[in-house]
């Protein structure tokens, strides 16, 4: 029987780079997006690096009559959607905080609605773009699992939330398997440089950021503080490359498909980098220079984090692959060719 893998957000920066390994890995992905952060353009070209147009329906996830049809348009076109993976969500911190309704409307009502359209098609296989966010303040590094849930903003409290309401209904209905993939920092763009990050308007995090000043889009990296109780002063992140959490998913709806339950795990390196030695490798990797200017700390940002990635390894067989380097390569050949994002004609 023929199946489809229903992602929702596929159009976005997690979601395109997810659907190039979702094909190779054999998969029938049909994007569900409303296009309010992602691209026509970068289904376009996805289409380019895996020789196929990938399916998809504008929609938003809080439209349940809407989910209803798509279901039901599957199963009578005899390929019924047997997992889904949610993608579709806000995730800028500073804006949660300024339009919490907002983000809770988006990320946990849209999320609610979702699954019970799921639970009226009977589709039980989910997984969950989750965040560290989750943590907040760090009791101890590195981040496993079992670390205190203690979200500091609007949206790492969406996405604790619906970990929550997850782990409900894999209670409720044990034939449902829930995969909740907790993020670190992916930063970087698929090797062709035909997609990659492509925010909307001055980027929030620091790596687009990078980028944009490299380009020449922007004057200058402003260093958000360098009094940190770390090596260089600047903050640590677990930065991992967008192409190794693309297929970490993979692994992860292979694993729903074939466990029923709730399964939550860290998607890190296990490495922490700091801001400079992010910008060094940047200038290093790209040639240009990256102007820099010390600033205060940014409210409610942490100093260090980074992953135990151990458990992903011993249950989705999941490592990540990629060095730094590599993510500031990847990275330029992106944004070097594509100065306007994808609204650059490629
Ligand atoms: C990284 C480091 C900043 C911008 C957020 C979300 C997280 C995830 C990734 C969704 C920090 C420093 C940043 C700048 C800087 N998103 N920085 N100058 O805050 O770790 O995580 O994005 O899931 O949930 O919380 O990422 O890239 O914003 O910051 O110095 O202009 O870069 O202080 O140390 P963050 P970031």
């Amino acid at each position: 029987m023929a199946q489809t893998l229903l992602v929702t957000g596929g159009a976005g920066y997690i979601g395109t780079h997810t659907l190039v390994e979702l094909v190779a890995a054999g998969w029938q992905p049909l994007v569900y997006d409303n296009f309010s952060n992602g691209s026509r353009e970068a289904l376009a070209r996805v289409a380019r690096i895996v020789g196929r147009e990938i399916p998809c329906i504008e929609g938003d996830v809080r439209d349940g009559a809407a989910l209803d049809a798509v279901f039901a348009q599957c199963a009578s076109a005899g390929a019924p959607v047997t997992c889904v993976l949610h993608l579709a969500a806000l995730k800028v911190v500073g804006e949660s905080i300024e339009q919490p309704v907002r983000y809770y409307d988006n990320n946990v009502q849209g999320t609610l609605v979702l699954l019970a359209a799921m639970e009226r098609a009977r589709v039980r296989r989910f997984v969950f773009s989750s965040s560290a966010n989750v943590y907040g303040e760090p009791e101890a590094l590195p981040y496993t699992e079992g670390h205190r849930i203690s979200p500091t903003n609007p949206y790492g409290r969406s996405k604790s939330m619906v970990e929550t309401v997850l782990r409900d209904v894999a209670t409720a209905d044990p034939s449902f398997s829930a995969v909740v993939l907790r993020y670190f920092n992916p930063i970087g763009a698929h090797p062709s440089g035909l997609i990659g990050e492509d925010p909307r308007g001055v980027p929030d995090n620091i790596f687009p950021y990078i980028t944009q000043v490299a380009v020449g889009q922007l004057a200058a990296l402003s260093v958000f503080g360098d009094d940190y109780p770390t090596p260089d002063g600047t903050g640590i992140r677990d930065y991992l490359h967008i192409v190794d959490l693309a297929r970490g998913h993979v692994k992860a709806v292979e694993y729903a498909m074939a466990h029923p339950g709730w399964l939550v795990t860290n998607l890190g390196t296990g490495r922490g980098t700091s801001v400079l030695e992010l910008v060094a490798a940047f200038e290093k990797a790209s040639g240009r220079p990256v102007p820099c200017r010390i600033a205060p700390r940014r409210a409610g940002d942490i100093g260090e984090a980074w992953a135990d990635p151990s458990l992903a390894a011993r249950t989705l067989g999941w490592t990540a692959q990629y060095d730094i380097d590599t993510m500031c390569a990847d990275g330029w050949r992106w944004q070097s060719g594509n100065p306007d994002g994808y609204t650059t004609s490629a």
